[in-house]
């Protein structure tokens, strides 16, 4: 039921990068105009804790503006469109981020340096799971935590969400088994479902070890 890795990630990460510059503006205005969305990513800010927070995968930076001047935040992304807009919507809400442009496999950070890393909608695009997790893992500190929001398969299986969860795996997404990345990592982990028909899930890790 699981998806597979991609064998040639190289060009998987570049295809979905086209995508993404091809459609920036839009996803900008998809993000500011559907509420859905922001309800989905917003889970995530109660399970913040600072003083240093890393957001991967900030796309337009919409949940920035939700948290970022709570805390010493820094966010990266890999593609330069949306970075680019990311900084504008920023700048527009007075909010302040020390964000660039970079790979979530090459972290540009030392080791053991955030107390939390989120990442919201994104991880299941990337294509080498076990790579990106341990860099999360590396930037964290000891008992540090990593906030993830992603689409997974609900767990009673119902028709919608199974539907969708299907859907989004036909658009190239990756559904993983989670539980077994975060073990690998050495993470211990919670998970609830929290929107789309359960497709929609928040994993709250922490780094042991
Ligand atoms: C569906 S968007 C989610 C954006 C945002 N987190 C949100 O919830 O609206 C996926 C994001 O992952 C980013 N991304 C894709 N590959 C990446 C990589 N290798 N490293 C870092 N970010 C990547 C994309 O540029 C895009 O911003």
């Amino acid at each position: 039921m699981y998806s597979t890795e991609p064998e040639d990630k190289k060009q998987f990460r570049q295809e979905f990068d086209r995508f993404y510059g091809r459609f920036a503006k839009l996803y900008d205005w998809t993000v500011k105009i559907f509420p859905v969305w922001r309800n989905w990513i917003s889970q995530a800010i109660p399970h913040i804790v600072g003083p240093k927070v890393l957001e991967v995968s900030f796309g337009t930076g919409y949940l920035l503006t939700q948290y970022a001047n709570n805390f010493e935040t820094c966010g990266i992304d890999y593609n330069w469109e949306l970075t680019c807009i990311a900084k504008r919507n920023l700048e527009a809400n007075h909010v302040q981020a020390a964000i660039q442009q970079a790979d979530i496999e090459h972290l540009p950070y030392r080791a053991e340096t955030f107390n939390t890393v989120v990442n919201t909608m994104a991880f299941s695009g990337c294509p080498n799971g076990r790579r990106a997790m341990a860099e999360i893992y590396r930037v964290l500190q000891g008992n540090g935590r990593f906030v993830l929001i992603d689409i997974n398969y609900p767990e009673n299986r119902n028709w919608v969400g199974m539907k969708l969860a299907r859907f989004w795996a036909s658009t190239g997404d990756i559904i993983r088994d989670m539980g077994q990345l975060f073990s690998q990592a050495k993470f211990h982990y919670v998970e609830k479902e929290v929107g789309g028909f359960g497709t929609v899930h928040l994993y709250v890790a922490t780094k042991i070890g």
